[in-house]
């Protein structure tokens, strides 16, 4: 098991899905971690639980466009921990699809702040942070929707996880010297409230699994997986990366 020993990480969107997985396999693996997302009840849950793990979890609720969400993050890192070594920025929202005729600037607007201005607002508040404590690892959980594929309506969806890629490209050798990694991982199909909203029916979610080469969507905590490795020392050379972990749904012609 890949160690996350110590290390104190913020994970966003620990409320369901990704992040949910996420903050339990971290905390099962040693780290200390801060949740947060808007949904108070999910994140007490998460608390309970952890006192059975190695680490522990410490919720923060709040929404995160709001800037001072992130202050209050990282504040409570250091208040409760001493330290930040790392952050999953996961929290994501598939917005509403719609052509581009009948897309509204205003839902751009909140997708776009939701899935990528909260990745800057998130990244501002860390890297001071992490600089101080002389390093960190930054995971965004992008998607291989708008990187290696598109389908008709994801418009704000696709460009605001696009944007996410050269995002954490420019962090990368930005923070280098301060020995801060940052990547993406662009996730596949994924089987939680978002995966079920984007395929509600059962015919729409075998045509899903079909699109992918391992004939299967994923359970959250194979993504989770790959963002605890690449927030370990393990991943020590990994940085401005996108990962794939899609099965194989960007290659797929099958
Ligand atoms: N499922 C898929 O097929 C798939 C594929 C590729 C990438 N992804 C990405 O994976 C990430 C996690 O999604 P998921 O699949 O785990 O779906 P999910 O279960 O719906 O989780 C979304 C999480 O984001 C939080 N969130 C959404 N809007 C927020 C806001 N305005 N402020 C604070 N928190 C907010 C939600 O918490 P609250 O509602 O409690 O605030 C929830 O914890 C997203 O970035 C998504 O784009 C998903």
């Amino acid at each position: 098991m890949t160690a996350l020993n110590g290390k104190v990480i913020i994970v966003s969107g620990a409320s369901s899905g990704i992040g949910n997985a996420a903050a339990h396999l971290f905390a099962k693996s040693g780290a200390n971690v801060i949740a947060t997302a808007r949904r108070q009840s999910q994140l007490e849950r998460l608390c309970l639980d952890s006192r059975e793990y190695r680490g522990s979890i410490v919720a923060v609720p709040g929404e995160i466009t709001d800037p001072s969400l992130h202050e209050s993050l990282v504040r409570a890192a250091v208040r409760e921990f001493g330290r930040l070594d790392g952050a999953f920025n996961n929290a994501g929202t598939l917005g509403s699809a719609a052509a581009i005729e009948e897309t509204s600037v205003e839902s751009w607007h909140e997708t776009i702040d939701t899935n990528l201005t909260s990745a800057l607002l998130a990244a501002k508040t860390q890297i001071p942070q992490m600089k101080t404590d002389g390093g960190g690892s930054i995971v965004f959980t992008g998607t291989f929707v708008g990187h290696t594929a598109a389908f008709p309506g994801m418009s704000a969806y696709a460009a605001s996880k696009a944007g996410l890629i050269g995002l954490a490209k420019v962090l990368a050798v930005e923070c280098a010297q301060s020995r801060i990694r940052v990547n993406v991982i662009a996730a596949g199909g994924v089987d939680t409230a978002m995966g079920r909203k984007s395929a509600p029916s059962p015919d729409a979610r075998s045509q899903v699994e079909s699109l992918h080469a391992l004939k299967r969507i994923a359970k959250p905590g194979e993504i989770a997986a790959s963002a605890r490795f690449l927030l370990s020392d393990d991943a020590s050379f990994i940085t401005g990366s996108t990962m794939m972990v899609e099965g194989g749904v960007s290659i797929n012609r099958t």
